[in-house]
């Protein structure tokens, strides 16, 4: 994977016989939580930060462009004009929106009369050391098709592409892989990042290893645990997925959301730790409601004997404290998922106990990934605390299973 530190030495040898270059497109992953048109968790933005300041810091022009959501068509809903705002604070600089870029059809080198967008043509181009924010690329017809026209089009606007959009990097789209094929492209600082610490889970893991997985579905998680079972000591297991586990088991789990097509391959899954002796943690006892409501009244019950009319939300408090005993003494924990319905009080209190349990491990080296995880580790002040804080959901899980990703690949 070709790196910034091959661009700063592309762009010295370039700069000096090109004094136009000075254009540089960055893939960002801007897909954050907005509420009420405000950013609720900025930690991709602030991922972003050390390669535009570097771009920045060799007086180029940074062209920022990412997705956000799953819009269909252009729908206002998705505008990244929120993320405006908290750029300009960290970069103490203006960065404006660009909302109409005509993406001109053709090969670089980027023409110098140019009709894109008053933004990007503004006083003859950009700014040497201006940053430029292109409105959310899903907006763009056939930016998830990888539509070549389109990635000559983003290619046009610049003289070098940084991928550093790990969050995406598992995304075959025109503004990940498809531009690569039309300008020098490189890794940037985050990219870098994230595949250092993410291959260590692979690679070099030092033992006692465990997972701990959570969210709704085992479905997402099979590719990581099939990989993994023979690599760690143990998986804990949390969220609505422990409950195809408990069901397979026998236990009676209410209406607790299962994925029935999903019972045989958990009770192969049992089989097979059993086997090779991985301990596989799963709650013994849940917080149960009869339905997901901030306040609902809820209950305790053993985690297989989960009356009808009754769902597990979260895990219970001796579960609590067996995961927080499972995990001490780990050297290596890899945590992906909530242990409960954590956007929903009080069904938050499991993931906020485990989240706190992997942070306090001492000596170990701790990764979390998957948005809620990461919301929690924020919510508790401790993601500091963490080897590493992934930006990838799905792309971490994918890189970990197949150690590598289609925006690497790329960059290769
Ligand atoms: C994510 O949030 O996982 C990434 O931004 C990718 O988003 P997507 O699943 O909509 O491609």
């Amino acid at each position: 994977m070709r790196t910034l530190a091959d661009f700063d030495k592309d762009f010295e040898a370039k700069y000096t016989l090109d004094e136009n270059f000075s254009n540089v497109l960055v893939r960002v992953d801007y897909n954050v939580p907005i509420k009420d048109g405000r950013v609720t968790d900025d930690t991709r933005i602030k991922a972003s930060l050390p390669t535009i300041k570097h771009l920045l810091g060799k007086n180029l022009a940074v062209i920022l462009m990412s997705h956000l959501g799953r819009p269909k068509g252009k729908d206002p809903a998705f505008s990244l004009q929120p993320v405006v705002k908290v750029l300009q604070d960290y970069l103490h600089k203006e960065v404006k929106l660009d909302k109409e870029v005509k993406f001109i059809k053709g090969p670089p080198p980027r023409p110098s009369a140019s009709g894109y967008s008053d933004v990007l043509n503004q006083a003859g181009g950009l700014l040497p050391g201006s940053v430029a924010l292109l409105e959310n690329v899903r907006f763009n017809d056939g930016e998830e098709a990888n539509d070549d026209d389109l990635a000559q089009g983003y290619a046009r606007l610049g003289d070098a592409f940084v991928l550093d959009a790990f969050g995406s990097a598992h995304r075959a789209h025109a503004s990940v892989t498809g531009i690569t094929k039309h300008l020098p492209s490189y890794a940037g600082r985050l990219m870098e990042k994230e595949v250092s610490a993410l291959s260590k889970l692979i690679d070099t893991p030092s033992k006692p290893y465990w997972m701990v997985l959570g969210g709704a579905k085992v479905s997402d998680k099979i590719g990581l645990i099939n990989k993994f079972l023979p690599k760690v000591d143990g998986i804990v297991i949390g969220g609505a997925m422990a409950f195809t586990f408990i069901k397979a088991r026998g236990g009676q789990v209410g209406n607790s959301l299962v994925e029935d097509d999903k019972l045989g391959l958990a009770r192969t899954l049992i089989q097979i730790a059993s086997a090779i002796g991985v301990k596989l943690q799963l709650p013994t006892d849940v917080v149960a409601a009869r339905k997901i409501e901030k306040g609902a009244e809820t209950e305790v019950f053993p985690a297989d004997q989960i009356p009808e009319g009754w769902m597990g939300l979260d895990i219970g408090p001796d579960s609590q404290k067996d995961f927080a005993k499972a995990l001490q003494g780990a050297h290596t924990v890899f945590w992906n998922g909530p242990m409960g319905v954590f956007e929903t009080p009080p069904f938050d209190a499991g993931t906020l106990v485990v989240g706190k349990a992997i942070a306090e491990l001492s000596g170990a080296f701790t990764v979390v990934g998957g948005g809620d995880s990461v919301a929690a580790a924020n919510k508790l002040g401790v993601s500091e605390k963490f080897s590493h804080v992934s930006t990838g959901g799905g792309a971490s899980l994918e890189f970990l299973e197949s150690g590598t990703l289609p925006g690497i690949e790329a960059l290769s």
